[in-house]
């Protein structure tokens, strides 16, 4: 393999395998992005003027409903299931260790959820406004945009041990991560650009502290001044941003922040640590427009995995509980 071609393999071998993968993925899908248009034509402006509302009204949410997305794609596919609360039959998914005392944006989608109920009775599903939610709060926050695609429906259902199970941690590793995203079919690619999605938002002390405590590749002054907000004891539940520089701006500042060993948790630092992903690491903070395209279709993909289509599932009339 010459030079050339070598160079390409971060770029465009990647690219061609994304888009083999995408067509197999989306054979079962059968979402549009024009799903409401005849049958609930305001619902995408509705969701946009609630998110609006949202992010003014608490600039942080929009990247927790974008986490919630995430968390929603991985337990069984976008099918809304993270929402549901405890019932007697099942154990909520919020209530699983990577959603406990930190997944919410959970009031904002019910506040969406009755706009939409007002205007079209039983139409709009609960994992598309997920789906649409998260497109208009990255959009929001000065990030991509693209187009949704809809038409999942909502499960009767949760899964707590799923969650557990699919869930990627903190403490993951490189091929941790890269598994547990090849479990739901997207790419090594997907991960690193979806992980991009930490430009926004907080962790909690408890997520981040064996990374600034006892690993090595982090800048030690970073380190330091992150050890004096979160103490080896307590605290546990003090925020610290993903991206140090731009919390509420969706940019390419976490790649960045990678390169100069600056990642909060240790699983970001995986992006850039002398690996398969550094080169995907270093073309995004070098151009932000490339990661913002593939952030896009990543997130396409990722709203694609096992949706509840047709007959199957159902439209909650109340995110939180099956009909
Ligand atoms: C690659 C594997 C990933 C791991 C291990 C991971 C882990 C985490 C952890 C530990 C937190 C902080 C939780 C807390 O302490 O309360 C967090 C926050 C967040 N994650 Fe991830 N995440 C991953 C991928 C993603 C993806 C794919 C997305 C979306 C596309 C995403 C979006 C977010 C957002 C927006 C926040 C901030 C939420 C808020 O401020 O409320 N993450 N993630
Ligand atoms: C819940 O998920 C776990 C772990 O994936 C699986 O073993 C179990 O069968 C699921 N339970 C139900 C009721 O589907
Ligand atoms: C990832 O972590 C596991 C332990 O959880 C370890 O066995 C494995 O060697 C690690 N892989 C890499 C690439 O660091
Ligand atoms: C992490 O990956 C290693 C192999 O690299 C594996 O032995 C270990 O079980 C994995 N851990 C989790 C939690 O997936
Ligand atoms: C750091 O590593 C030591 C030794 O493995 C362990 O006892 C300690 O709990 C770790 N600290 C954190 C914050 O993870
Ligand atoms: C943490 O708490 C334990 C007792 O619970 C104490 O022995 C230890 O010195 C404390 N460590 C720090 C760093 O404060």
């Amino acid at each position: 393999m010459n030079l050339k071609l070598s160079k390409m393999a971060c770029g465009n071998l990647y690219l061609l395998l994304i888009i083999l993968f995408g067509l197999s993925l989306n054979v079962n899908g059968h979402l549009s992005p024009n799903f409401y248009s005849s049958i609930c034509p305001k619902a995408l402006s509705i969701v946009k003027q609630e998110i609006a509302k949202a992010i003014k009204n608490e600039a942080r949410v929009g990247a927790s409903l974008l986490r919630l997305h995430f968390h929603d794609c991985f337990v069984n596919g976008c099918d809304g299931s993270i929402l549901l609360d405890d019932t007697s039959t099942f154990k909520s998914e919020k209530s699983a260790n990577p959603n406990k005392n930190s997944a919410r944006g959970f009031g904002v989608v019910d506040n969406i959820k009755a706009s939409l109920e007002k205007a079209c009775p039983g139409v709009v599903s609960c994992a598309d406004i997920l789906a649409i939610a998260s497109r208009d709060a990255v959009v929001h926050y000065g990030g991509p945009t693209w187009k949704v695609r809809l038409g999942r429906r909502d499960s009767f259902t949760a899964n707590r041990s799923a969650a557990n199970a699919f869930i990627p941690q903190p403490k993951f590793n490189l091929s941790n991560l890269t598994s547990s995203f090849a479990a739901v079919g997207l790419s090594f690619k997907d991960m690193v650009v979806l992980s991009g999605a930490h430009t926004v938002g907080f962790a909690r002390c408890t997520s981040f502290r064996p990374h600034i405590y006892n690993d090595t590749n982090i800048d030690p002054t970073f380190a330091k001044s992150l050890q004096q907000k979160c103490p080896q004891n307590g605290s546990d539940n003090v925020l610290q941003p993903l991206d140090y520089q731009t919390r509420f701006r969706f940019d390419d500042k976490y790649y960045q922040n990678l390169l100069d060993k600056k990642g909060l948790l240790h699983s970001d630092q995986q992006l850039y640590n002398g690996n398969k992903a550094d080169c995907f690491t270093k073309k995004y903070a070098m151009n932000q427009g490339v990661f913002f395209k593939d952030f896009g279709k990543s997130m396409i993909r990722m709203g694609n995995i096992k949706p509840l289509t047709g007959s199957n599932g159902e439209i909650r009339r109340n995110c939180r509980k099956p009909n």
